[in-house]
């Protein structure tokens, strides 16, 4: 395959089968977004952010545009900034690892230290990417609000899942961070094949999207909501027929499951994604009913050096 850019390489992922791991008459489809080119979902969105920005006029050939991540989309927003010659402005918690501080900067990304505070605080990233937005008149990408981000995977994501699975998908099983990918999938799913399909959220265990308030012993899972309830979700919520918790050492023995039975690399919120999948599944088959399951593996196990350490003590 001879491509022109990168960028051309966002998206189309292949979805496989869990072929050891589907409970029996169940199908678990595993769309693999790690294979996007910076190795997450977030290429997609940081694609749709930018361009509509440009569409807006809001961002000028060169200009400098904003956001708060520390993580995939921050490297995501770095990098296709950096391709098509934006200058970006990452504003990431103080306690971000120094290799993903190291990769914004090597893509150009100017890094801002906020501290870990909640999003209402001042100096949360998130205030303190709006108000560097405000000052220096540039875009702030606001993926947690921002609805191009739901539209990457309305225009993308659902599409490609639909046309590969030939149409028969009964259950979108995915964890909520911004909520972009399970609102934009879900709602292409269910404006496509209507109440056949049943849309699933997967969230760490206590977080405050399942429960209205934060747990003070809740989990943490790289990627998923536990203390804000992004904007996205108070827009789409109501295409979410499910919410599901799942613990970390749940997420993180299934990681080590699906990589050692069925070759799948994905990362913490893989595990939790293809968890709740297969309890899910599970369930169903005992009832004898067959069912598509889909869901994604957003980011690779290759991003959590700590989780692969975990990992060998778990088989
Ligand atoms: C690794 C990982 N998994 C899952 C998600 C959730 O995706 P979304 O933000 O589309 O809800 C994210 C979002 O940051 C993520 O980084």
């Amino acid at each position: 395959m001879l491509a022109d850019s990168l960028i051309s390489l966002i998206g189309r992922t292949p979805i496989v089968r869990l072929s050891k791991l589907s409970p029996k008459d169940v199908n678990i489809y595993v769309k693999l977004e790690y294979l996007n080119p910076t190795g997450s979902h977030k290429d997609r969105i940081a694609l749709y952010m930018i361009k509509d920005a440009v569409d807006k006029g809001l961002l000028k050939p060169g200009g400098r545009l904003v956001e708060a991540s520390s993580g995939n989309t921050a490297i995501s927003v770095a990098w296709l900034s950096a391709l098509l010659g934006f200058k970006a402005i990452l504003v990431v918690n103080e306690n971000i690892s120094t290799n993903k501080m190291n990769a914004i900067k090597a893509l150009g990304g100017e890094v801002v230290l906020a501290p870990y505070v909640p999003a209402e605080h001042p100096q949360s990233k998130y205030s303190v990417a709006k108000r560097i937005s405000e000052n220096l008149n540039i875009p702030y990408m606001n993926q947690m609000g921002n609805e191009a981000n739901v539209r990457a995977h309305y225009e993308t994501t659902g599409p490609e899942i639909l046309e590969d699975l030939k149409g028969e998908v009964d259950y979108l099983v995915m964890g909520i961070g911004t909520c972009g990918t399970i609102a934009g999938v879900g709602k292409y799913l269910k404006d496509r094949l209507g109440g056949r399909v049943r849309v699933v959220g997967v969230v760490p265990r206590g977080s405050k999207v399942k429960h209205g308030v934060s747990s003070e012993d809740g989990d943490y899972i790289e990627g998923l909501v536990t203390e804000y309830i992004p904007e996205i979700f108070l827009r789409y919520r109501d295409l979410i027929d499910t919410i599901v918790e799942v613990g970390y050492e749940d997420a993180a023995k299934t990681v080590a499951k699906v990589v050692r039975y069925e070759g799948i690399l994905g990362g913490p919120s893989t595990g939790a994604n293809i968890y709740a999948s297969i309890k899910i599944g599970e369930e169903l088959s005992s009832r004898g009913v067959k069912v598509n399951i889909v869901t994604l593996a957003p980011d690779s196990l290759f991003k959590y050096p700590q989780l692969i350490n975990d990992i060998a003590g778990y088989i």
